[in-house]
């Protein structure tokens, strides 16, 4: 490889625009680090009208993918503009025309990993994807580096900057008693303003950006294919001030966890929603538009790490970690491609959890309906207040079978609000 790495950036949105800054602040820093000098050739963009501050040459811009991924000069190709098409048959022609690929996009990474990594291998190039999973977080790199050798047990990830954010700003609401709702969607916003969401913002509050870094996960931590539809998704749309104040109550956090476990019979399950963890988890206190990562494996025991998750600069870095690994290592190595077990799944209902319960009625006869079925499974009631909507009244269970707790509650889910969620 020549003393100059020379690059095609796919996007210059919020990513590519901070990998751009990043690279020129640091060249110094990239050039005492690989020996080498970084060239911005092309950098797509749709539309070649639009002020970007981040660009300081324009005659790099092209609205052409085919000019940006054929250059023959190009030594690495950064897919940065999010979506599944046609960012995945870029990633793919760039593979083919033997470059190197870096990209941040997890949606491409959950759904065709498997088939691209493997082209990357026939190739003889490399497709690194660490900015993927929680931004700045070197999580995908520990594992199929220093981690490695451990058997991983279980994964809990708050892999979701947006939502994160979104719950830290409704719990701010709460604690100054303004109304968790609106705080929703100002947070939402300024998720938005500050470049953390998604282009489509119901991919992170449906839960779906942070299924498919569960996928990415689960996939280098286990070994194992983990198809996307195996992964149990719920998001924080419904979720209410009640429940965040209810979380402070009993001394938790309420956080959108990606988790997923080996189980005892060897099945592995993977799954995302909101959860209740305790102030002993070390994800307790990664708030805000950070995300975390905490492992249990069979060496190094726990372990856990938190930072930004998302945003122009630090999800850069993840990116530039990245370009420096290829100008240093232009050869895969045989760890990038972990041959993947068959391996069975289990669906959430196969588990066995306990879980918060809130219910809202209208009067107290109604409210009872609702309470005794549930006492039944062994609930435990606080005692009721008046809300807004009637009265309210909460419960923690006793651990019990998801399959058959969803199934007995499943008549109790009429107009009256049953809100159910899980505990770690
Ligand atoms: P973004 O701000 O919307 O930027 C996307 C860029 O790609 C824009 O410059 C856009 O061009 C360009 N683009 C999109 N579709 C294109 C097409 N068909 N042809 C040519 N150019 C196209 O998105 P982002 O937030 O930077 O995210 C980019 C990727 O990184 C996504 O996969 C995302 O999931 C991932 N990611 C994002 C973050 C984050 O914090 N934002 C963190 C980790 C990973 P125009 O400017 O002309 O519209
Ligand atoms: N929208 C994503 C998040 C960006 O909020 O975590 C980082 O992948």
């Amino acid at each position: 490889m020549s003393k100059t790495l020379r690059l095609s950036i796919l996007g210059a949105g919020t990513v590519g625009g901070g990998v751009l800054a990043l690279l020129r602040e640091n060249a110094d820093l990239l050039q005492a680090q690989t020996g080498k000098s970084f060239e911005v050739r092309h950098v797509l963009v749709r539309d070649l009208q639009k002020p970007r501050a981040a660009i300081t040459d324009p005659k790099r811009l092209t609205a052409d993918p085919q000019r940006a991924i054929f250059d023959p000069k190009v030594n690495v190709v950064l897919e940065l503009m999010g979506g599944l098409e046609p960012a995945r048959t870029l990633i793919r022609d760039a593979l083919q025309a033997g470059k190197h690929v870096i990209t941040a996009n997890k949606l491409v990474m959950a759904v065709s990993g498997d088939e691209l990594i493997r082209l990357a291998h026939r190739q003889g190039v490399r497709l690194l994807y660490e900015a993927s999973v929680a931004g700045s977080l070197p999580i995908l790199n520990a594992l199929q580096g220093a981690l490695a050798g451990n058997r991983i047990s279980r994964v809990v990830g708050i892999v979701n900057s947006t939502t994160n954010f979104i719950l830290r700003e409704m719990e701010r609401a709460v604690d100054s008693d303004a109304p968790a709702e609106s705080a929703y969607d100002a947070a939402l916003r300024k998720a938005q303003e500050n470049g953390y969401a998604e282009a489509d913002p119901s991919s992170d509050v449906e839960g779906y950006d942070a299924q498919y870094k569960t996928a990415i996960l689960a996939r280098l931590a286990f070994l194992q294919y983990v198809p996307l539809e195996s992964i149990y998704r719920e998001g924080i749309t419904h979720l209410s001030g009640r429940d965040l104040l209810w979380a402070q109550r009993l001394h938790m956090g309420l956080k959108l966890l990606s988790i997923s476990e080996r189980l005892p019979d060897g099945r592995l399950c993977a799954r995302v929603h909101p959860t209740l963890i305790p102030r002993e988890c070390p994800l307790y206190v990664v708030r805000g538009a950070f995300s975390g990562v905490w492992l249990q494996g069979n060496g190094f025991q726990e372990m856990s790490m938190h930072g930004f998750g998302a945003g122009a600069r630090a999800t850069a870095s993840a990116v530039i970690g990245d370009l420096i690994e290829i100008a240093r290592h232009p050869k895969p190595l045989k760890m990038e491609d972990p041959s993947l077990r068959a391996g069975e799944t289990a669906p959430i209902e196969s588990l066995t959890m306990r879980y918060f319960l809130r219910l809202v009625a209208p009067d107290e006869d109604a409210l009872r309906t609702l309470r005794e079925p549930l006492q039944q499974l062994g609930a435990e009631f606080q005692p009721s207040e008046s809300v807004a909507q009637g009265i309210e009244q909460v419960a923690l269970t006793p651990p019990l079978n998801e399959g058959e707790f969803q199934t007995r509650i499943a008549p109790l889910r009429t107009e009256t609000t049953l809100q159910v969620i899980r505990l770690l």
